[in-house]
């Protein structure tokens, strides 16, 4: 969900807003009427929203396209522009609905329901998900959560961008579930608006189908393009609830690109069958916030003056900003660790949302992160050289390290310590203290891997190391899943040196494959790695507080001590880390408590 690093080399991202004019000259002279609904914030909706009909969607013939879309289409605003209208409002290349005979859902998995949970509908909204399109750790909570949620008896559906970069192998997979036009703001025109559908394993996919906005190769581009394609998304997302006629308990959504959407809730669709919702905004990362001057947001957004306050989207004289819009409309808001919970809302941390965040504490809450056990598991996971798990890790972890480093061109050597590092390539994660550390850390002893792609100084200092410390370094600048897996499966350690890290998922990965995560102590890393006690052996892995090259090399240097010179505590450590509960089990039971909370009925 990053704007500064997509997989495959986005362009760097303009933080500061082209004129509001750039845009406007698109816009067809005529401003269409902005459908200006807007109630007081406050009001607050007591009304359960009635249950949601499950969506019954069965493999749709090629040809029954038009039978396939749900026969009341009844978007309360989303008036269908009269015919003619149509023609025009069509993007460039009109809706092609792919008529596929592919049915929608695959072969029910047998996922076990816990019926005796209540039931809970819920609308997950956001703009990447694995596996059709992931940048980072919002892709794997956006594929992971819903799955434990259908196990806690949640009806879920999951909205995202139909982006032109999801594998042919989904698009394929697709059915086409309606379409229909929708205003925008005050661009005077009404945009396509398609929907198609996929289910698997109890979850829905609803995919918000636009050429204009979602033709591009990677999600995010910059925030000239990025700020249109997630303001019509936004709305598209909730338009097409109320034209599904499938109404959720809670409306979930995550980060900038759908923090409007509360904000819509309350405003433009409050008197629509989905205004009855309760909102969630998950924070993943603050760093983020959809940030444009105050007529570009109206102009693609059509949302009233009375939003653009300081209390809500205003920001300093002339911004606003869609992220502290979210914040301040969502019943609720979540990030994705206790500690970050905190940490945001002081000034170091805060990426400026402190006094803001802090004001709406009372509506703040920290839920740590899992990963999926099924997607995450090294005992069936193809990727690896030999399958191993908690009883055999000792006899087989080593075979993954040799193939490691054959695959990289690395020495091969079971004696060398392997350091992985598996990340965006950003400030964020603190890759300027690796890099002022690597010298020292290349004793002859240790081999260091790095997969990632980002900004182009990392990318280069790795590439120079690898040529420095040839057969000891492998800079793996790619994106690439398989070999991730192969490196968390074969490394001793991995390194997870944040600046801040509102969760992180690389070091639940490391150590759920047995590799002992060596990290900052800082927002979900800090509530997930408990230091290692030289005295008493607790722990699993190996931490430094304050943001410092000397004391990176410190807790790298702790963690080589103890693999070189104590191994029997070492895999005692290893042992433990797979065995350590970092499922989503719990946290998702903490997501399903808070719609409970939200909707008492
Ligand atoms: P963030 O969301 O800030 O990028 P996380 O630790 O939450 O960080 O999640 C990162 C996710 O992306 C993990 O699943 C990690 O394995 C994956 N990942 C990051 N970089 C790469 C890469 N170059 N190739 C494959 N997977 C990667
Ligand atoms: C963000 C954060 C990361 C977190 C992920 C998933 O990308 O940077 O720490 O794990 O979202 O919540």
């Amino acid at each position: 969900m990053k704007e500064e690093a997509a997989p495959k080399k986005a362009a760097p991202v303009e933080e500061k807003a082209a004129p509001a004019t750039a845009k406007k000259e698109a816009a067809p002279k005529k401003a269409a009427p902005v459908e200006e609904k807007a109630a007081p914030a406050a009001a607050k909706k007591e009304a359960a929203p009635k249950k949601a009909a499950p969506v019954e969607k069965k493999a749709a013939p090629a040809t029954a396209k038009k039978e396939a879309a749900p026969k009341k289409a009844a978007p309360v605003e989303e008036k269908a522009a009269p015919a003619a209208a149509k023609k025009e409002a069509a993007p460039k290349k009109a809706a092609p609905v792919e008529e596929k005979a592919a049915p929608a859902a695959e072969a029910p998995a047998p996922v076990k329901v816990m019926t005796h949970q209540p039931r809970r509908s819920v609308a997950f909204i956001g703009s990447e998900c694995y596996p059709f399109v992931k940048t980072g750790g919002l892709g794997d909570v956006m594929y992971a959560l819903p799955r434990e949620l259908v196990r806690l008896n949640c009806d879920v559906r999951v909205i995202l961008p139909r982006y032109a970069c999801i594998p042919k192998e989904y698009q394929d997979k697709m059915v086409y579930r309606g379409e229909f036009y929708m205003d925008l703001g005050r661009t005077g025109r009404n945009y396509y608006v398609g929907i198609m559908e996929y289910i698997h394993d109890g979850v829905v996919y609803d995919f918000i189908d636009n050429q204009e906005f979602f033709s591009t190769g990677n999600p995010y581009i910059n925030l000239v393009d990025d700020i249109p394609k997630y303001c019509f998304f936004s709305k598209a997302a909730l338009a097409a609830l109320n034209y599904m006629n499938w109404i959720p308990d809670i409306v979930h959504c995550h980060d900038w690109q759908a923090a409007l959407v509360p904000v819509f809730l309350k405003t433009l669709f409050q008197s629509s069958p989905v205004g009855k919702a309760k909102s969630i905004l998950t924070i993943h990362n603050l760093r983020f916030q959809g940030i444009y001057n105050i007529p570009t947001i109206q102009y693609w957004t059509g949302l009233p003056d009375s939003v653009f306050v300081m209390g809500a989207l205003k920001q300093g004289y002339e911004d606003a900003n869609m992220l502290k819009g979210g914040l301040a409309y969502a019943d609720r808001i979540t990030t994705v660790s206790g500690t970050y919970a905190q940490e945001i809302q002081t000034k170091e941390y805060g990426e400026g949302l402190e006094n803001h965040l802090w004001y709406h504490s009372q509506k703040l809450r920290g839920i740590v992160n899992g990963i999926d056990y099924g997607m995450w598991n090294p005992e069936t996971n193809p990727a690896l050289v030999e399958n191993y798990g908690l009883g055999n890790v000792l006899d087989h972890k080593m075979a993954n390290k040799l193939a490691l480093q054959k695959e990289l061109g690395l020495e091969e050597d079971e004696g060398k310590f392997v350091i992985g590092l598996i990340s965006r390539l950003t400030n964020q994660k603190g890759l300027d203290l690796v890099s002022a550390v690597i010298p020292q850390v290349m004793d002859g002893n240790t081999q260091v891997v790095i997969l990632g792609t980002g900004d182009r100084e990392f990318e280069d200092t790795f590439r120079y190391y690898e040529g420095a410390y040839k057969g000891q370094f492998a800079a793996c600048i790619q994106y690439d899943e398989s070999r991730a897996h192969r490196i968390y499966a074969g490394a001793d350690a991995l390194l997870v040196p944040s600046r801040f890290e509102p969760c992180g998922l690389t070091q639940l990965n490391a150590m759920h494959y047995g590799t002992l995560p060596i990290v900052r102590e800082t927002g979900g890393l800090k509530d997930t790695v408990e230091p290692y006690n030289d005295f008493t052996g607790s722990g699993n892995g190996f931490t430094f507080d304050r943001y410092e090259s000397g004391l990176l090399l410190d807790a790298i240097n702790r963690a080589k001590t103890l693999y070189f010179t104590n191994r029997y505590h070492w895999d005692e450590v290893v042992q433990r880390d797979m065995d350590k509960d970092v499922s989503w089990e719990n946290s998702a039971k903490q997501y399903k408590e808070l719609y409970l909370e939200l909707t008492q009925w």
